[in-house]
């Protein structure tokens, strides 16, 4: 095991602190499998509070924690512990007594560092940043640099505590953590690199690059995992599986959506979210899921999209026992927004026997368009978790979300060949929210095998739903996320 790790966690506009510790074990996971080598223990959480941005941990190898910082997109970074205080005072005394260390570990004579602070679940005066600079600067090894610009070393001292409000601005320290960084996470390149405002083609519901990353993470994605996505839309998951190195596979009910022939309904979106100025306007790509995929240099990880509902994935992809895929990683429509829909097998099968007429009579088949019916989010996932019971491999996962809503009893599906790994909840804005529900294929299915009925749950759920009573004043009216990220400097300024 390492030296205690300090893992310090970004502030996320998503509002994600719940999925740091699924994101950081499942890459451990993955390292696991890539190694082929398992001890049970690869990291272990010794703290981890909801409400701190860092967390202390301790993992089994350098490897293994360079690994994790180089995948996971919640990650701020990784520090190694060097003191640990209660107190300002403590802190200080420990630090004096510390002098040979420091230096070795990057303060010695004529080497360049930087220092860094951090405030976790309250914020310094600048005044009070100064001061803290100049007695944390006394207690240090005075031979070496102070270099801001190019540092060989940085040391991040983080500090945790509140601002009680009764007391005026009395400021109560709980803890203060000084540590070396050793390593930043890949966050910051890979939001910048896939970031949906210089994406060619984006739709409605194209998942920001920070989730589809860390559903990708979760999802186990590796180098040349099979990985499906049944509602692939504008192919933003598959985006980031293909960055991790899988061979990715799409389908959608809707080929507008892939194709990027602009449905009425998204016109309507590009004129609230005009396409910013900054898209690279180099590239001559088509502005489809394909042109995503060639945006980004994937084109050699994608096998195909296609125009599939799901309910019909299962009889096409038929598999032998063993399964087909690693991962389905998938968003499906919530169904309380936009109603999701099916292909109506009665009119379907009424429509080919009226063509079949036609035919015989010698007489042109109408070009009539698939008809679609409703489809409940109860049904959708039932079918979703058969289809993913038969078709992924054994230990494969399914990652998708499942639409909820604040304040309403929920329910979730379940089937008895996927155990639940984790559930846990995105608040998207006042009304609605979403969990991450993430299941492991423990066995294969045979043919009683099904997935839980949940339909009298999803109309218990949807009536409570309409029934609820909002609050009154509802500062999150919008749809904080996509508003905020699309927003124009102008109206972020405002
Ligand atoms: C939440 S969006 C997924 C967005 C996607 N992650 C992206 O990056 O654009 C849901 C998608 O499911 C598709 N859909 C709706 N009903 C479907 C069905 N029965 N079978 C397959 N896809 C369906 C919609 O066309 C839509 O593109």
């Amino acid at each position: 095991m390492t030296r205690i790790t300090v893992c310090y966690f970004a502030e996320s506009l998503e509002r994600l602190e719940h999925f740091r510790q699924q994101e950081i074990e499942s890459i451990a996971e993955i390292w696991r499998i890539e190694k082929g080598y398992g001890p049970k223990e690869l990291c272990t959480f010794l703290e981890s509070p909801a409400d701190s941005t860092i967390a202390l941990m301790k993992f089994h190898s350098a490897a293994l924690l360079k690994f994790v910082a180089s995948r996971a997109v919640l990650l701020h970074s990784v520090c190694e512990q060097i003191v640990i205080a209660r107190s300002m005072n403590l802190m200080l005394r420990k630090l004096s007594k510390m002098q040979s260390v420091l230096e070795n570990l990057g303060m010695g004579v004529g080497r360049r560092f930087k220092l860094h602070i951090h405030a976790s679940g309250f914020s310094f005066t600048a005044e009070e940043k100064r001061r803290l600079y100049e007695v944390l600067g006394l207690a240090l090894p005075h031979v070496g640099i102070v270099d801001l610009v190019t540092p060989e070393t940085e040391f991040w001292v983080f500090f945790e505590g509140k601002r009680s409000e009764h007391d005026g601005p009395q400021l109560s320290i709980q803890r203060i953590c000084f540590t070396k960084l050793l390593y930043n996470s890949a966050r910051q390149s890979l939001l910048a690199r896939y970031s949906l405002k210089t994406r060619p083609h984006i739709g409605t519901t194209s998942l920001p690059p920070e989730l589809s990353f860390l559903l990708a993470n979760i999802g186990l994605i590796r180098s040349s995992a099979l990985v499906y996505d049944c509602f692939c839309g504008t192919g933003s998951t598959l985006v980031s599986a293909g960055h991790f190195g899988a061979i990715c596979l799409g389908s959608d009910r809707d080929a507008r959506t892939m194709r990027g022939r602009p449905s009425p309904k998204r016109k309507q979106t590009e004129k609230k979210y005009p396409k910013p100025r900054s898209i690279d306007l180099a590239f001559q790509g088509p502005k489809s899921i394909v042109g995503n995929m060639d945006y980004y240099d994937l084109q050699k990880r994608s096998v195909d999209f296609m125009r599939l509902s799901v309910e019909s994935c299962k009889d096409l992809w038929r598999t032998s026992r063993g399964g087909l895929f690693d991962a389905i990683v998938t968003d499906p429509p919530y169904g309380i927004r936009e109603g999701a829909k099916r292909v109506d097998r009665v009119k379907c099968s009424e429509m080919s026997l009226h063509r079949m007429n036609i035919n015989t009579a010698g007489d042109q088949c109408p070009l009539s368009s698939i008809p679609f019916v409703q489809y409940s989010t109860a049904e959708l996932e039932s079918d979703l978790l058969n289809f993913a019971a038969s078709s992924l491999r054994l230990h494969g996962r399914i990652v998708f979300w499942h639409p909820t809503a604040i304040g309403v009893a929920d329910y979730f599906p379940t089937h008895p060949c996927l155990q639940l790994l984790y559930k846990s909840t995105h608040n998207i804005n006042v009304r609605f929210s979403r969990d991450l529900l993430v299941f492991e294929k423990i066995c294969e299915p045979s043919h009683a095998e099904k997935a839980t009925d949940q339909t009298d749950k999803w109309v218990a759920f949807m009536m409570n739903f309409k029934r609820r009573e909002l609050p009154s004043t509802d500062p999150m009216q919008k749809d904080s996320v996509r508003d905020v990220y699309f927003a124009t400097p102008t109206w972020r300024s405002g």
